[in-house]
């Protein structure tokens, strides 16, 4: 694993004085390290944050939304992300110099993002290379990917996108290459181009275990996108099974799904769309209206109670929760926080240098399209 990936140990949270305190304890001294810290202190959080954690956020959003906010802040010295560690390092590329950003669980990682490694994403574009002409090939990577991937993006002319403008990266590497080469998220990409009219015929699967990613030179000297083999392990559970059972058993139900769903997934529903697509589209709905909705289970509860006069449920029978996401709690904000107050600050996520100045190279391709 290399340097900017989830890391696989976390500074130990001391179980006494966190783990064991009571809620309502716990949130009145979060309450106090914010009171304490004003606006040096800016807690951003991500939308399938559970509950309990995202009332503290200063601001919420989706994978988009949170970047810019991190680029645009001008008055805080600390972050603190309740995300994921690939958010944090995006709000560590970002924000000023002398901001530093610190996730509350070290542990709180991304299966999708560690799903893509330099070291195969490296590979990949050497074996490549050999069949194509790779300066004709734009590197796209979803921002749920390490930086140092965001690096390598930086380096080669390539662009990161979110789920909110992944058309519009993709649009925008087409007017300059005639190939794509997009990772981690196989679905993102294949929903997106086929949004496109690109045909399936042009898209192929790289695996990074198989020799030539498991293509033919042929299908690869054909290909115009070529999808890194990776996917949410949330998402990925939705499945067109379920979207037509809620149509047969609630006639009239409008189906919402994340694109990070498979393609099968997509094409059955109604809209497709990032969270902060997906909060709008339910908060616009007229009231009355009835909604699945395909996407992480916190997000999709918070919905329900927050529009009473909707029926909002949830897409599968199945728990799907982002359980990395989850495991930014109380005890682990609260301590993260204290130790800021103190002085003693922990879980810092820190980009080194040469990763940072590449990685906000793609960074910033994505954030001028707007
Ligand atoms: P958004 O871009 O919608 O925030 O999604 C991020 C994510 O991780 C979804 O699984
Ligand atoms: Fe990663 Fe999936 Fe969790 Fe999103 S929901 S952060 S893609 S594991």
């Amino acid at each position: 694993m290399n340097a900017t990936t989830t890391p696989l140990a976390a500074e130990p949270l001391p179980f006494d004085d966190y783990r064991h305190a009571p809620d309502a304890q716990l949130e009145a001294r979060i309450e106090a390290v914010k009171r304490e810290m004003g606006r040096s202190l800016l807690i951003l959080g991500h939308h399938y944050q559970q509950d309990e954690v995202i009332r503290f956020a200063d601001l919420r959003g989706d994978s988009l939304k949170l970047s810019q906010l991190a680029a645009a802040d001008r008055d805080c010295r600390a972050i603190v992300f309740c995300g994921v560690h690939f958010m944090a390092e995006t709000a560590d590329i970002l924000s000023r110099e002398d901001v530093t950003v610190h996730l509350p669980d070290m542990t709180a990682g991304c299966s999708m993002a560690d799903m893509a490694d330099l070291d195969s994403v490296e590979a990949a574009w050497s074996d490549l290379a050999e069949v194509i002409d790779v300066s004709d090939v734009t590197p796209v990577t979803y921002i749920n990917s390490t930086a140092e991937l965001k690096a390598f993006c930086g380096r080669h002319g390539g662009i990161v996108c979110t789920s909110s403008n992944a058309r519009k990266v993709l649009d925008w590497a087409f007017a300059r290459r005639r190939r794509a080469l997009f990772f981690p998220d196989q679905h993102l990409g294949r929903n997106t181009a086929r949004s496109m009219g690109i045909p399936l015929e042009e898209m192929i699967v790289w695996d990074p275990r198989r020799d030539m990613g498991g293509n033919s030179t042929r299908a690869i000297e054909d290909s115009r996108v070529i999808l890194w083999r990776g996917h949410c392990s949330v998402h990925q559970m939705f499945k067109p099974a379920h979207v037509a059972q809620f149509r047969e058993r609630h006639p009239g139900i409008q189906i919402l799904v994340h694109p990070e769903c498979s393609m099968p997934v997509v094409e059955a529903s109604d809209l497709v769309g990032s969270t902060e697509f997906i909060l709008k589209t339910i908060a616009e709905a007229p009231a009355g209206s009835e909604w699945a909705v395909g996407t992480e289970l916190h997000l999709v509860n918070r919905l329900a109670k927050e529009h009473p006069d909707k029926k909002v449920h949830f897409l599968s029978p199945m728990v799907c929760m982002c359980s990395t996401m989850y495991r930014i709690d109380l005890p682990h904000l609260a301590w993260c926080l204290e130790n800021l107050a103190r002085g003693t600050p922990v879980n810092r996520v820190q980009v080194p240098d040469d990763v940072k100045a590449s990685a906000r190279e793609s960074l910033r391709r994505m954030l001028e399209l707007g």
